[in-house]
């Protein structure tokens, strides 16, 4: 009996101990999770028509520099920052409209980073009548850190060449924005070296990206720390107050930003306050939408179920899309389902997928070209819900939503390019082939019109 009462008594203290190690540990590294010790290549953040962030890390601490100008060779700007520190954040301004910009960054006395290859092109002015061909990548999911993310990349890279825009482009895209989830699994800043900055260093020199918060970012807290978003509408649109959501405008483009994760979905909350201040605002001719979340998915989530991801497949279906349809968004982009999976034209549909309506296709297209009667925002025109979540992973699902007919369990990332009145899509699979395309005209006489809901 005492023999068996020591036993119990010396396992209560191993297992004491193995809970105080546990809860020193685990936020031990939690806290270690958001250091990265090395040298992260420069990266360009907040573009806008006069101005760029540009970030880099180095391996030791300086007070960084950045130089620039119109020709490799002449680098006549310079800014500085004003601490010393091993990440480096500076902000250019006072830039000329869609313009090619080469730079270098460093210290006082080196250039880290410089050459031809470093250089930025700024956004062209904000106005609903642009006449620039705006070209732009989506990824999303693609943070696994594996081969698929590179093929991906690859085969994007590859089709961008073979179709450039003109020979004229100043750069092969404008910029890249993301679905979510950009480091698996828990967003730490390791990870985001590995499954980020590394693999898209010769993109992200030249190509500013807008990085949207997913479930696995939102593990570690570092996400904010490493990318710098507009809280003062410094790239348009409204100001949010927030960088967990936010606009911007590109030429003739209105994005805008949802934080679907950590955020509040309530519509009397501070984010859906702030949308529809900023939807009533803009007047550009084309409005885009990013939600991590997708309200339609039956990939590797279930957007019918309604314990999926905390409930928050449904709160964006049943809060947020009335908001966006009123306002006329046109296009709707979530990730978090690692598939492919892309509606018609549809609105209206804020319930379960058995309650989806022929009704509510306001226009089905044989070859995929879909056509609007108004020139630019309209309510309630009709949208297309794209889920683009298999950039580094496909997983299974059955992929039978009603309202996404054009599915694929394809790793890939999308092409748009949009020239004033019309837009066109390209999901170029991991081989480089064009495995869904779409295109929505504008201002065409018979196309879709305005419809209220109910
Ligand atoms: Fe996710």
């Amino acid at each position: 009996m005492a023999l068996l009462l020591r036993i119990l008594k010396r396992l209560g203290f191993i297992i004491l101990a193995l809970l105080v190690l546990y809860a020193v540990g685990r936020p031990t590294q939690i806290w270690l999770d958001g250091f990265y010790s090395g040298v992260r290549e420069p990266y360009l953040q907040m573009m806008s028509s006069n101005a760029v962030t540009l970030r880099w890390q180095s391996e030791n601490k300086f007070v960084g520099v950045v130089r620039y100008g119109i020709t490799p060779g002449q680098l006549d700007k310079i800014q500085r920052e004003t601490v010393s520190g091993e990440e480096h954040e500076i902000r250019l301004t006072d830039l000329k409209p869609a313009t090619k910009y080469f730079y270098s960054v460093g210290d006082e006395n080196k250039e880290s980073f410089k050459g031809q290859n470093f250089w930025f092109k700024t956004a062209p002015e904000i106005k609903a009548d642009s006449d620039n061909h705006v070209r732009f990548w989506v990824t999303g999911d693609q943070g696994y850190a594996n081969i698929i993310q590179e093929q991906v990349r690859d085969s994007m890279l590859s089709w961008i060449k073979k179709n450039p825009r003109s020979s004229l482009d100043l750069s092969p895209i404008d910029f890249w924005l993301t679905t979510g989830d950009n480091a698996y699994r828990s967003g730490s800043n390791d990870q985001f070296q590995a499954g980020f900055f590394e693999p898209y260093k010769s993109i992200l020199r030249n190509t500013p990206v807008w990085p949207i918060y997913g479930n696995h970012d939102a593990r570690r807290w570092v996400f904010f720390d490493i990318f710098t978003f507009p809280t003062k509408a410094e790239s348009g649109g409204v100001a949010s107050a927030s960088e967990h959501y936010y606009s911007f405008d590109y030429a003739n483009i209105h994005f805008v930003i949802l934080d679907t994760e950590g955020s509040d979905l309530d519509v009397d909350g501070k984010m859906l306050s702030w949308l529809k201040k900023d939807l009533k605002e803009t007047k550009q001719q084309w409005l885009i939408a990013f939600s991590h979340h997708p309200p339609y998915t039956k990939g590797s989530h279930n957007s019918d179920n309604k314990r999926d991801s905390r409930g928050r497949l449904f709160t964006v279906r049943e809060n947020i899309l009335p908001l966006l349809e009123e306002a006329g968004v046109d296009l709707v982009f979530s990730g978090h389902s690692h598939m492919y999976e892309r509606s018609e034209l549809i609105n209206c549909h804020y319930d379960v997928s058995s309650t989806f309506a022929n009704s509510m296709i306001r226009e089905q297209s044989k070859d995929n070209k879909y056509k609007k009667k108004e020139n630019n925002i309209s309510a309630n025109s009709g949208t297309i819900y794209t889920v683009i979540g298999s950039s580094s992973k496909v997983d299974n699902g059955p992929l039978d939503h009603p309202a996404m007919p054009h599915s694929l369990q394809e790793a890939g990332s999308m092409i748009f390019d949009v020239k004033q009145k019309q837009l066109k899509a390209y999901f170029i699979n991991k081989s480089g082939q064009i495995k869904d395309q779409f295109e929505i005209m504008k201002g065409v006489e018979g196309g879709v019109e305005s419809r209220s809901c109910f």
